[in-house]
């Protein structure tokens, strides 16, 4: 029989083991490289002391290959829950150190059981991944694994916030449950996602293409759009989920957490009555006005390298959490394309989701034209940004700074589309197209250059302002730059309590 402090002392030498994953030497190896262990990532997510690990024993059942006699204690997946500003979150974290951090049937069935946890619970799950995809050893065992992940990363859609952090290569299925999760984080040259890598292209494709053009952290997030934020290290990647978690309610069923407001409501910044050019075809930057708004000019944006003809992102106003949408004039003129509706898109649908109300800035020349995107099926993209503003039921509050021209008008929040609150600057241009368009189809070829120039400022004169569209009602308010961080956190008072319901159906059918 076994002493009391024998028992104790087995006890300690397991965790020890446990702890230790694929041992030191692999330890090294993952440090000298600059990066951390997935343990030590956990802790620097998590607020001290509160993190809880559960299966830490938890072995493979395979014994293919010689791998009965290759079993390390938690299989290379720690899972379990903690807290981040005090509000209980559920986290997995691949250990690469273990098997490349595969996928195995074990380590899979503790990912599953977090993830049917966080549901029951109510509260995120945040993946630290770090793999070589399904271990190869177990076969389809490994890939059951997966797609009961997978069912539940689409189970969980929209009812529990679930983030991503990839910082090591992630191999085939490895990345096909972020891409279900509602954002990625990458780290700037040491994480990867590809379906299949460069050796598999060069045998099917014949194109030679390096790990870093291929999924690297620039390459997802700014030419798949993939991927939605890039950190400089294992240690700013941590920073920065903590910093997007503090903007989400833990489930659906929640109101995003509201801080205190530090910043005078209040506030008017006299700099936004000039910030908008007096010639309408000069660009600025939409993210000033952004800041100059939002509590303490602070301004997370979301996809930030991607499409950045449009801008999307969180900020708070008077403490409450609001996603941004705004066309930036200051890039392609602001224009909707095929990729900036579809980032827009998913970012709307996501603060739908998730009962977060949306702010949304108009400055748009209307749809690119062109066969890159009408072949590319703008139609069916732009359709999904109107379709998403249009489903969306959280508070809509809209401003148009400036151009709101033809459908592009219609898409970007407007009143007829369920706009709550639908403010203007005297600056905005709201009309079917712009003035030199106009008049070059309504007169097309009559006009001699001088009479031409007449009729482009009498339509400018006559349309292109916000007054037509107040006087029918569609703007509720012309109001002025510097009186917008007051208005919208009003407007946010007005719709606080906002009681909309789409009819009931199984879903809709966003054109994909
Ligand atoms: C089992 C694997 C493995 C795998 C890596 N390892 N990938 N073990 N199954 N899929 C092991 C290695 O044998 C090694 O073990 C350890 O992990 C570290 O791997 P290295 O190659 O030494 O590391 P590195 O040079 O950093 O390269 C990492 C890598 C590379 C880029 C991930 O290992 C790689 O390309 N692996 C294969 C990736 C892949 O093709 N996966 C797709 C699987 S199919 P030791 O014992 O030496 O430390 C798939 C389909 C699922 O995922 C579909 C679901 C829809």
């Amino acid at each position: 029989m076994k002493s009391l402090e024998e028992a104790y002392q087995l006890f300690e030498e397991k965790n020890r083991q446990a702890e230790l994953g694929g041992g030191r030497e692999k330890i090294e190896k993952i440090h000298k490289s600059g990066r951390k262990t997935a343990r030590e990532r956990i802790y620097a997510l998590l607020d001290p002391e509160t993190f809880v690990e559960m299966d830490k024993l938890v072995t493979h059942r395979c014994s293919d290959f010689g791998m009965e006699k290759n079993k390390v204690s938690g299989d290379g997946m720690i899972t379990g829950y903690g807290k981040i500003d005090g509000r209980m979150v559920f986290v997995f974290a691949q250990d690469f150190t273990v098997f490349g951090g595969t996928m195995s049937r074990a380590n899979a069935d503790k990912v599953v059981k977090i993830m049917d946890m966080a549901m029951r619970m109510g509260a995120p799950l945040i993946g630290l991944n770090d793999s070589g995809g399904a271990r190869i050893q177990e076969g389809v065992e490994s890939l059951a694994g997966y797609a009961d992940i997978f069912y539940r990363n689409v189970m969980a859609s929209g009812v529990i916030p679930q983030i991503s952090a990839i910082f090591g290569p992630c191999a085939g299925g490895a990345v096909y449950s972020p891409a279900m999760t509602d954002f990625i984080l990458m780290v700037r040259e040491s994480s990867y996602m590809f379906v299949t890598g460069p050796e598999v292209i060069k045998t099917v494709t014949h194109e030679e293409v390096t790990m870093e053009e291929l999924g690297g952290a620039m390459s997802h997030n700014t030419r798949s759009g993939v991927a939605h934020f890039v950190a400089e290290n294992d240690e700013q990647i941590v920073l920065m989920i903590r910093e997007l978690v503090s903007f989400l309610p833990s489930n659906n069923m929640e109101d995003p957490p509201i801080q205190p407001c530090t910043d005078d409501v209040m506030r008017q910044d006299e700099k936004l009555q000039t910030i908008i050019p007096a010639d309408p075809n000069k660009p600025y930057d939409m993210k000033e006005i952004i800041t100059s708004v939002a509590d303490n000019h602070n301004f997370f944006e979301v996809m930030p390298f991607y499409a950045q003809n449009i801008l999307t992102g969180f900020a708070r106003l008077g403490g409450k959490p609001v996603g941004i949408v705004a066309n930036q004039p200051a890039f392609l003129a602001g224009v909707l394309d095929i990729n900036s509706s579809v980032k827009a898109a998913r970012f709307v649908r996501f603060c739908d989701c998730f009962n977060i109300p949306l702010i949304t800035f108009v400055d748009v020349p209307g749809f690119l034209p062109g066969t890159v995107q009408e072949f590319g099926g703008i139609i069916k993209h732009g359709a999904k940004l109107l379709y998403a503003f249009s489903e969306a039921t959280v508070p809509k509050i809209t401003v148009i700074t400036r151009k709101a021209y033809g459908g592009a008008y219609d898409v970007m929040s407007s009143k007829h589309i369920g706009g709550d609150v639908n403010y203007a600057y005297p600056t905005a241009e709201i009309a079917v197209m712009g003035p030199e368009g106009a008049v070059n189809i309504i007169h097309k070829g009559k006009l001699n250059e001088a009479d031409r120039a007449i009729a482009v400022n009498n339509y400018r004169e006559t349309f292109a302002n916000p007054y037509k569209a107040a006087e029918l009602g569609y703007i509720d308010e012309i109001i002025l730059p510097r009186q917008t961080r007051l208005k919208l956190i009003r407007a946010l008072e007005l719709t606080q309590n906002k009681n909309k319901t789409n009819p009931p159906k199984k879903h809709g059918n966003i054109p994909l």
